[in-house]
């Protein structure tokens, strides 16, 4: 299933990371939530194909390791979201639909 185009309004910020918020519900190492809120991953859906990361003009993603996670064991963190120029290569290449990002 890919990320809810509406998190945001379904769901709650449960923490920060990296500079960004957390969606939940989370339940490690099993349900990890949605990371960032402009640029937004769904680490319940990413399995760490790893297109985002290459993809990106301005290199906002960095892994972090999941251990754990029956999906996969690191996720496409968007350590630098204010980064981003909303050029949507990350949107469009994820196989799994794992990325939504909402220009200003
Ligand atoms: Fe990078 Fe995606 Fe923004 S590829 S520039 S994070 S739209
Ligand atoms: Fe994950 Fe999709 Fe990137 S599966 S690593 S968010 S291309
Ligand atoms: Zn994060």
């Amino acid at each position: 299933m890919p990320i809810d185009d509406s998190f945001a309004s379904k769901r709650k910020v449960v923490g920060q990371h990296n500079g960004h918020n957390v969606w939940g519900p989370v339940d490690p190492p099993k349900v990890l939530g949605i990371h960032g809120t402009t640029v937004a991953v769904d680490w319940d859906v990413c399995n760490a194909d790893g297109s985002c990361i290459t993809a990106c003009p301005v290199s906002l993603f960095d892994w972090f390791e999941t251990p754990g996670n029956p999906l996969s064991e690191k996720k496409a963190d968007p350590a630098r979201e204010s980064d981003c120029i909303f050029c949507m290569a990350c949107v469009n290449v994820c196989p799994v639909k794992a990325i939504k990002v909402t220009s200003p």
